[in-house]
């Protein structure tokens, strides 16, 4: 039974390491907005809501066919306009109101729904479903989530704007990526939530808060890991958590606000 997810030993290991912890990172996947109802992405079928990776999410597809990938990013838009943040965001919520700001989310996620939930210090290191960005003027807006057209304008210039999303083949925003390595480098513990762990450079963070020893930076930081089951990330995983988000975090965050009223 020592390993079965719930173990009561191993959330107050978790809850442990978090209550010694001056700084918390926390890496977010699509699992970690499953349980609100949001679809992840790596389906057994390799397709992407019945469409190929390729086609909606790089680069070359939206050169090829915008129409297609407008559609499809708006039924996200509207999938995501009827959902609600469930208690796996609201318990990271919590977390953040003990740390202030030494506590950071790095979220893969486009939903949005670490903010619903309160969270104020994310970092969205893949865009957001709610901006455009105009490839012709280079302006950023915040669209919401209104129903748009599958042929939207640029609000400054009137050409055509894409989704400010990140897609396979393009480079992270530098400032924000930037951040997202600082709160990897700087952490005590990490998080890892509800992620394949296989979309790099993301992924990459969870090494980067075990690997930092060797080059004479802060010693290494404890992982957690929370999933399904495990993945990429679980060998680089101190304490596994494998249950849903929704069920495990609130219970570390019981248990973590138990062992900081007792330190007092
Ligand atoms: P994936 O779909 O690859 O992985 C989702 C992970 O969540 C899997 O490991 C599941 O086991 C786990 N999971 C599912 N439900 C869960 C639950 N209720 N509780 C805990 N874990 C659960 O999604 P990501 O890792 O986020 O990029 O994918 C990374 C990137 O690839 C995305 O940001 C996206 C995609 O292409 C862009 O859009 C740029
Ligand atoms: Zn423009």
């Amino acid at each position: 039974m020592a390993d079965h997810p719930l173990d009561p030993a191993l959330i107050r290991r978790a809850a442990a390491m978090l209550a010694t912890s001056e700084r918390v990172a926390v890496l977010t996947g699509a699992g970690v907005s499953a349980e609100s109802g949001v679809p992840t992405f790596r389906a057994s079928d390799g397709l992407w809501e019945g469409h190929r990776i390729e086609d909606v999410a790089t680069p070359q597809g939206y050169a090829k066919n915008p129409l297609l990938v407008w559609q499809f990013y708006n039924a996200r838009r509207a999938n995501v306009a009827t959902v609600t943040p469930n208690p796996a965001h609201f318990a990271l919520a919590v977390l953040e109101a003990h740390f202030g700001d030494r506590f950071t989310v790095i979220t893969q996620n486009v939903d949005g729904l670490h903010q619903q939930a309160g969270a104020k210090n994310v970092l969205e290191v893949h865009g957001s479903l709610r901006r455009t960005r105009c490839p012709n003027c280079g302006d950023v807006a915040d669209r919401g989530l209104e129903t748009l057209s599958d042929k939207p304008e640029c609000l400054k210039c009137g050409r055509a704007v894409r989704p400010d999303i990140v897609w396979f083949g393009e480079t992270l925003p530098p400032d924000i990526w930037q951040k997202a390595q600082e709160a990897a480098e700087e952490c005590d513990t990490l998080i890892v939530v509800g992620t394949s762990a296989v979309v790099y450079p993301a992924a990459g963070l969870i090494g980067v808060v075990k690997r930092r020893s060797q080059w004479g930076a802060k010693l290494a930081g404890d992982v957690i890991e929370v999933n399904l089951e495990p993945t990429d990330a679980s060998a680089h995983a101190d304490v596994g958590l494998y249950a849903p988000a929704g069920v495990v975090l609130p219970l570390v965050v019981e248990k973590f606000k138990e062992l900081v009223a007792d330190a007092k």
